[in-house]
């Protein structure tokens, strides 16, 4: 017996990414799902039926409300679409639950700030649900930077993409405006990973989206100046073939990870390469990152540390995307201000 603590968890939303997220939840050791919740009759019973089976101790409602308003639930983890997330935040953090918000936390910075005032002023956590910062191989490409093995960082470049099942095309029928598209979905893990790696606020961005009749963008490329020339390349699309990598070029060499925003079974890999002819490979254990973020939220809010990823990193993040998106739609670099 162990006398782990352990922070109480609620769903909120029979979404799809729940075949990821609820069994993480019930892996993690510092955390116990107590319920899960869809506004559509049956679906939270038959998602805890598919991802959690013979857990009977696990409530299924068929009302969101119902699981905000149970007491047991001490975190709510919210993967409804993206539109959704700043007004069920709201909610769930006025019933003085922590909340773990699937990417993007919001779709504007105005909904960020609210949600971040009206955290403070419950006194409750809450974290954008970006998983792959959890996993261990950026640390390591950290301590690699931090050896000078490859010089100043002066162009950072993230890709993200795949050819998009017919089954998932649904991320496609709403405009860009309402969350839809590749932006929002996987083009924020780039925008993200290449914030990551330059600790300075971005001057300018600038973007070219291909869009499909729904307004949605089905690939979009990219370029963020962080001044001095020193820039990071982005392009994500779902209609080009699998990658989820980025690769970080200094002045005295670069390092690559071909694998980020990774899959079950995928192995995390890190190559590097440097000016005078030194070369390097490290294959590193495969990890669940979605394990891992769950265990680090549970333990911010267990021990009262911050979490991970906090408000302000939201609010660059969803800056730049939105300043992304009025470069793509107006055909001029968009400069950001301090
Ligand atoms: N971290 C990651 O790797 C990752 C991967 C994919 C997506 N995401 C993020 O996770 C969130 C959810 O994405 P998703 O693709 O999983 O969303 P989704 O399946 O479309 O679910 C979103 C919401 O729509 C409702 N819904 C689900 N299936 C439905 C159906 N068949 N018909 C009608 N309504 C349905 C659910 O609410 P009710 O149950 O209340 O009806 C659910 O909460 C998004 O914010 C996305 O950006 C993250």
């Amino acid at each position: 017996m162990t006398d782990q603590p352990k922070l109480r968890w609620g769903i909120l939303g029979a979404a799809r990414i729940n075949e990821r997220l609820l069994p993480a939840i019930v892996e993690a050791r510092n955390a116990e799902l107590v319920a899960i919740a869809s506004r559509r009759p049956g679906a939270a019973a038959e998602t805890l039926a598919k991802y959690a089976p013979g857990q009977k101790q696990i409530s299924a409602y068929d009302s969101l409300e119902c699981l905000l308003e149970d007491d047991r639930i001490q975190a709510v983890y919210l993967p409804m679409a993206n539109e959704e997330h700043a007004e069920w935040a709201l909610q769930a953090i006025a019933r003085g639950k922590h909340v773990l918000i699937e990417k993007p936390m919001a779709l504007t910075v105005a909904d960020i700030d609210a949600i971040k005032a009206a955290a403070l002023e419950r006194g409750v956590t809450v974290m954008e649900g970006f998983m792959y910062r959890f996993h261990p191989q950026h640390a390591r490409v950290r301590e690699l930077l931090a050896s000078g093995l490859i010089g100043d960082i002066r162009f950072v470049r993230t890709s993200f993409s795949f050819q998009m099942r017919p089954a998932r095309m649904y991320r496609l029928a709403r405009d860009i405006a309402l969350g839809g598209g590749a932006m929002w979905d996987i083009g924020c893990y780039a925008v993200h990973t290449a914030r990551m790696w330059f600790d300075d606020a971005p001057r300018a961005v600038t973007a070219m989206t291909h869009t499909v009749e729904s307004g949605a963008d089905i690939s979009t490329s990219g370029i963020i100046d962080f001044g001095g020339g020193r820039r990071a390349h982005f392009d994500f699309s779902f209609e080009c073939t699998r990658r989820s990598e980025y690769e970080i070029t200094g002045t005295l060499g670069s390092i690559k990870c071909p694998t980020v925003w990774q899959l079950p079974g995928d192995v995390p890999e890190i190559q590097w390469w440097t000016e005078d002819g030194r070369r390097g490979e490290e294959r590193l254990k495969p990890a669940n990152h979605f394990v891992l973020e769950i265990e680090g939220f549970s333990e911010s809010v267990l021990t009262g540390r911050p979490p991970l990823l906090s408000f302000d990193d939201a609010r660059a993040n969803c800056r730049v995307i939105v300043a992304a998106l009025e470069s793509a739609a107006t055909g001029r670099a968009i400069a950001l201000e301090p």
